[in-house]
């Protein structure tokens, strides 16, 4: 019998390759864009953020959609979402000012950063922003102060296994404490207004959400138990994009999501939010990079390429693992992808398929519309990509 074998290298490669073309197939528009004279470069798809935004709104439609602007804060991004009604969740004066800058009411702004410097609570509740995540006594003296008769929703803490992009070791409260929370808020003048969570970024993992709203009830009960009345439940972001693997679908998402609610919050909340930031942006944009060396060192075949994790890549650093595709017909191989700077600390990928490439090659970058150029900088003097906004219509 002749058994069958799968190579690994072809099969990660095959992926990229495919995704690269499936991105393309869709956006003729974006054909002529993607052997740009300078890089790097990302590209972004404002009818793919479009689409993706209307396929979150409808597959969610009981929830109110603010966009969370921290994974791109590209006026072209938020201009597109601005003009389909979205919401937007903020967490700094020069992102909230950028949003309102748009024409955007304040009463379609939150801002669910749990711990959040002074000035900004002063200038979010001077500009009519009033919807504040807390989830320590500390802050809610702080944003009681400040912003005094705000509405105040609580962070739960949730498992983020599987996500992965987790951002559950920094904030979030247990039930307990996060009723007690509410309460002392309230005697501090402010309004409780609700409860939210995040199952951590890019996260593949249903039960993440079911222990969040089940978490949720739990609290929502408790509450209610001490006669205080909430509004709103706020899911947070948590949608996964493809990188190098098939993520969990909106649809999946949504209806898992819905049957929960149904179990554990029959008597469901006034307001459902949800606050989608890497779910929107992430697949709509593709970084345009070139290839600037290639070195034998030891077993590891290494590529250089013109960008890195100081100027764009840096979730490269921690759990997020790119799909890398660039055009050539020779045998595949594993490269080390290093990025521009002097660091050593700048490597972007290990064990990555690609044909052999030629210094000057363009690679690209699947996947990159998110929490790229909003963490980039110009470090050792090279420049933070160009973004490049496109849309199919002139
Ligand atoms: C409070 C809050 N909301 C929403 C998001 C967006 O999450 P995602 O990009 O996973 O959708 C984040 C991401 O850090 C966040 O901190």
């Amino acid at each position: 019998m002749v058994k069958e074998t799968i190579d690994p290298l072809a099969l990660q490669y095959e992926f990229a390759k495919r995704s690269f073309y499936e991105f393309l197939s869709e956006r003729d528009h974006i054909r002529p864009y993607i052997t740009p004279p300078k890089t790097p470069v990302l590209l972004l798809d404002l009818e793919g953020i479009k689409r993706r935004y209307l396929e979150v709104k409808y597959h969610f439609s009981q929830f109110k959609v603010y966009y969370a602007v921290k994974a791109n804060d590209h006026v072209g991004v938020l201009k597109t979402l601005s003009e389909l009604g979205a919401g937007f969740e903020v967490a700094s004066s020069e992102e909230l000012s950028k949003v309102l800058s748009l024409g955007v009411k304040p009463e379609r702004v939150i801002s669910s950063n749990p711990v959040k410097p002074p000035d900004f609570i002063d200038y979010a509740n001077k500009q009519g922003v009033n919807r504040f995540a807390v989830d320590s006594f500390a802050e809610v003296d702080k944003v009681s102060k400040i912003a005094p008769r705000s509405r105040v929703y609580v962070r739960l803490v949730v498992p983020n296994e599987g996500s992965d992009w987790p951002l559950s070791k920094k904030f979030g409260v247990d039930v307990d404490t996060a009723l007690d929370i509410l309460e002392y808020a309230q005697e501090r003048g402010l309004i409780p207004y609700g409860i939210t969570f995040h199952v951590g970024s890019q996260c593949n993992n249903f039960r993440n959400w079911l222990i969040g709203i089940k978490r949720a009830s739990e609290l929502w009960q408790k509450v209610k138990a001490r006669g205080i009345r909430l509004q709103a439940l706020n899911l947070g972001g948590g949608i996964p994009v493809k990188y190098t693997y098939e993520a969990l679908r909106i649809e999946d998402i949504a209806y898992y999501v819905k049957g929960l609610l149904q179990k554990f919050m029959p008597a469901a909340p006034h307001e459902l939010q949800i606050e989608p930031g890497r779910g929107i942006v992430g697949d709509q944009g593709i970084m345009v990079c070139r290839v600037i060396g290639k070195a034998k060192r030891g077993d590891e075949n290494w590529l250089y390429i013109d960008t890195g994790v100081f100027n764009g890549l840096a979730e490269a650093l921690g759990g997020i693992r790119y799909a890398f595709y660039l055009d050539g017909e020779g045998e595949l191989k594993e490269w080390t992808i290093g990025g521009v700077s002097c660091d050593s600390m700048d490597v972007i990928a290990r064990r990555v398929a690609l044909p052999e490439p030629e210094v000057g090659d363009y690679l690209y970058i699947l996947s990159a519309g998110a929490y790229t150029t909003v963490y980039a900088a110009p470090f050792n003097g090279f420049p933070v990509p160009d973004v490049v906004c496109l849309e199919a219509w002139p």
